[in-house]
């Protein structure tokens, strides 16, 4: 019987590829960007397999091109939303992504993202790379302090309850919380409390968005929302761009409520250099690199694998969407 044909959107590391290599005819897209919409369309018909990138827009027209030898569509992240998974339960397509292990990767660069806005890290970094460091000045880049404060993690699931045990344990921070039920495990750890979005807003000095990006969240942080947040206080996204307005974030760190943002994920992506965004002295921007460890991009490499070679040869697979 001839090897399933499988089409991989990227360069992944190399141990997810030999693993296919194994068991499929396996074709890599060679280029650093992701294909084009019209190659991507002229790759997967025939594919029983596709592993695909969060850039790549994997919807009905994609699952018609593909035809109905199509088996599983792995998906190389956590999160889903490039793909419609609606869609793909009607032709009965596999759909896996990659959880857990890219957590504390995550977890960390959330982190990262807070300190830096909250301690004017781009204005000084741009500061001394463009000559603008004069001297020591008492009064220059005058951030906030961590310790004590409130975090407020909108989405307590993994990443969210990774972050929060980071800030609990690490600066004593109070722990508030959204999702949709109650986490035990996060509370028992943290202290953490499940509150409304809006007392979130309005309590946290830190908010870090964790929630999937879905109807029910696109643009959930809009100008209402961020004009609820407290004076002084910072918001962090690793989780997707299109969870916030843009132009509302640009207002409220010109004109408040907010001292600062760091964001790993906007909308779209990449953002142009040119968007008022990128250009604010007190937002940090990430290019989107929250899972970008070797240890995490190895373990999603062969989660993504495994997802495929199950959903090939009918098996289970080990992380499931649908
Ligand atoms: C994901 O996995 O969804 C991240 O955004 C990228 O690793």
């Amino acid at each position: 019987m001839a090897a399933p044909r499988v089409f991989v959107t990227r360069q992944i590391p190399c141990i997810g590829l030999e693993r296919l290599s194994e068991h499929c005819d396996v074709e890599v897209w060679p280029g650093e960007l992701p294909p084009d919409r019209n190659t991507l369309l002229a790759k997967v018909p025939g594919a029983a397999g596709l592993l695909t990138l969060l850039s790549d827009r994997i919807d009905a027209e994609v699952f018609a091109a593909a035809g109905p030898q199509l088996k599983v569509v792995s998906n190389y992240a956590v999160g889903y939303n490039n793909i419609d998974t609606v869609e793909a339960q009607k032709r009965g397509v596999r759909v896996g992504n990659t959880p857990d292990v890219l957590t504390a990767a995550t977890a960390d660069m959330a982190v990262a993202l807070l300190l830096a806005a909250a301690r004017h890290l781009r204005e000084g970094v741009d500061d001394v790379r463009e000559g603008r460091w004069q001297t020591w000045k008492p009064l220059g880049y005058l951030g906030v302090e961590l310790s004590d404060r409130t975090i407020g993690i909108v989405g307590g699931g993994r990443i969210g309850a990774a972050v929060a045990q980071r800030l609990h344990g690490g600066w004593k921070m109070r722990v508030l919380y959204t999702a949709r039920s109650d986490k035990r495990d996060l509370e028992q750890a943290t202290g953490a409390r499940r509150v409304s979005f809006e007392e979130l807003l309005e309590e946290s000095d830190f908010v870090s968005i964790h929630c999937d990006l879905n109807p029910e969240t696109a643009g959930m942080f809009d100008a209402a929302a961020l004009q609820r947040m407290k004076p002084g206080s910072v918001l962090v996204n690793t989780a997707r761009g299109g969870v916030v307005d843009q132009d509302a974030l640009l207002e409220a760190l010109r004109n408040g409520p907010l001292l600062g943002a760091g964001l790993d994920v906007t909308d779209p992506e990449p953002l142009s250099p040119e968007h008022p965004l990128a250009q604010a002295a007190n937002c940090v921007i990430a290019p989107h690199i929250g899972s970008a460890t070797r240890e995490a991009r190895e373990a999603m490499a062969r989660i993504a694998a495994d997802n495929l070679l199950a959903g090939l040869f009918d098996q289970p697979l080990p992380a499931a969407v649908v």
